[in-house]
């Protein structure tokens, strides 16, 4: 069942939408009882607001239920939507239920206390901090290109969680946290899974076996965060990480103080992983289809580095590496729709939303909208090259305004130089069944596991398998899926 982060806004939190306003002249589709939209939304989320933007434009009203929802797709609005109105928009209930799990930290807090914590963790993602990460993330991408041999047949979204986490745990905690992966990955899944409960009225009340799991998924987490936490202080010593750094500002290490670092911890920890490990997962299979652009970066990179391992000194000139992975984050970005909940009237274009409303901007839509990408659905690496005209605000993976993406530096410079040092050392080749389908939930994560055969990157790909993005359009595959 895919559920969103956008769904469950419609169920819980925020007052409910009374008084008039503007919403009734925006277009959409006919009002109801918001039943029949609830459900589509629910079914297939991507395909209904797609269709949503196609027959009714830039603003469109909804309901969900017996919600107001407002879809606005627009780089335009976009910009005010998540800038000049932000500071009047909460974290919806989403965010409010993931606190069962998160706690308080940067992603589900809200102000004043997101600023206060967003200016002290921010050192730990300054460029210089990025740039001594460098060698930690270049090192065990090629550690894990060692251990692949050819022939292999790799899971390749399985891979790089592994992959991500083990680096995300050496730089941000020095911690070999990659021997928890399985666990981690767990509970990232099941978390997600969880979110489907939000989707279900009085959930929080019901005795429901999925609430069982999310307790033991946050005592599973808890035991990880408080042991390293534990370690850290009984070991007195300064890493020099964001765990030193959070702990440093925990004072008097009040029970309180050391709440509030297992909070911000357990943010990043699933916040920094996940996401970058899909944005390479999807670069990968979009360059095993593209052999020319695999071609690409493996000359860019020999250009720059040779044979020597890639650093921090390399990232500003692996620019079609990087195009890569914009052009790849386009396609298919790691999280596709922002959602927030509003409590006062708030202008959407020339509307005006109700109290109550849910808005939503999708970066799925936006970044697949031809008015702003030329030959939106073709995977081309180029048009991030070229000073392409695209409109302000039209690509947006990390979000804009105060909420955007702290990790974003750190991810670049990850993404970058893990999608270098695959790319030099192996051809990733797709099986004849390989498919991919995408699963919108908060992140949009692939369905079903990505099999792929791994050659040495000399050797040509023999598989024939090099189909294009296209034919993998996710929400075709899932409506056929859907359909048989
Ligand atoms: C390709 C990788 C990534 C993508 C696409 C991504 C995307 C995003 C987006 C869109 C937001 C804004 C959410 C909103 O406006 O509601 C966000 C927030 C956030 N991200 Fe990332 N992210 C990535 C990697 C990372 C990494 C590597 C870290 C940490 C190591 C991280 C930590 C966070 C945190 C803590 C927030 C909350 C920021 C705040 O509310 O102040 N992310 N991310």
């Amino acid at each position: 069942m895919a559920v969103c982060v956008a769904q469950i806004y419609c169920w819980e939190g925020l007052a409910g939408g009374k008084g008039v306003n503007r919403s009734q002249h925006a277009p959409g589709p006919k009002a109801g009882l918001g039943i029949r939209d609830l459900l589509s939304f629910r079914r297939d989320p991507i395909a209904f607001l797609q269709n949503l933007a196609s027959h009714h434009g830039d603003v469109t009203h909804f309901r969900l239920g017996w919600k107001n929802a407002f879809l606005l797709n627009h780089p335009d609005l976009v910009h005010e939507f998540l800038v000049t109105h932000a500071p009047s928009h909460l974290r919806g209930p989403v965010m409010q239920r993931s606190r069962a799990i998160m706690g308080d930290g940067l992603l589900t807090s809200e102000d004043p206390m997101h600023a206060a914590q967003r200016r002290l963790i921010q050192p730990a993602f300054h460029r210089d901090r990025i740039t001594r990460h460098a060698t930690v993330m270049a090192k065990y991408t090629s550690n894990m290109c060692a251990r692949w041999r050819p022939g292999e047949i790799i899971e390749l979204r399985k891979e790089m969680m592994s992959l991500t986490l083990a680096i995300l745990g050496k730089t941000l905690f020095d911690t070999p946290i990659s021997e928890d992966a399985s666990e981690i990955g767990e509970a990232v899944t099941e978390l997600m899974a969880l979110v489907d409960l939000v989707f279900v009225p009085f959930s929080r009340y019901l005795p429901l076996p999925g609430l069982r799991r999310l307790k033991r998924v946050r005592a599973r987490l808890d035991r990880l965060i408080y042991g390293l936490i534990d370690e850290r202080l009984r070991s007195g010593v300064d890493h020099g990480d964001l765990l030193s750094m959070l702990l440093q500002s925990a004072g008097e290490k009040s029970a309180s103080a050391i709440r509030q670092v297992r909070d911000e911890c357990l943010t990043i920890l699933l916040a920094g992983h996940e996401t970058i490990a899909n944005a390479l997962a999807y670069a990968l299979f979009l360059l095993a289809q593209h052999y020319d652009c695999a071609e690409k970066v493996r000359i860019e990179v020999e250009k720059i580095a040779g044979q020597r391992e890639l650093g921090a000194e390399d990232f500003d000139r692996l620019t079609f590496t990087r195009a890569a992975l914009a052009e790849s984050m386009r396609l298919y970005p790691p999280v596709w729709v922002l959602g927030r909940g509003i409590t006062q009237p708030c202008s959407v274009g020339p509307y005006t939303a109700p109290a109550g409303s849910i808005l939503f901007v999708s970066q799925y839509l936006l970044h697949r909208d031809s008015r702003f990408f030329h030959e939106p659905l073709r995977f081309h690496p180029e048009r991030f090259l070229e000073n392409s005209p695209t409109q302000r605000f039209a690509y947006f993976p990390f979000g804009i305004g105060p909420r955007r993406c702290i990790g974003e530096g750190f991810a670049w410079m990850e993404g970058v130089l893990a999608l270098a040092t695959i790319t030099r050392k192996w051809n990733i080749e797709l099986l004849h069944e390989t498919k991919l389908v995408l699963d919108a939930k908060i992140t949009l994560r692939p369905k079903f596991p990505i099999q792929v055969k791994l050659t040495p990157a000399q050797q040509k790909a023999t598989s024939g398998a090099q189909t294009t993005c296209e034919e993998h359009a996710s929400e075709r595959v899932t409506a056929r899926l859907a359909a048989s």
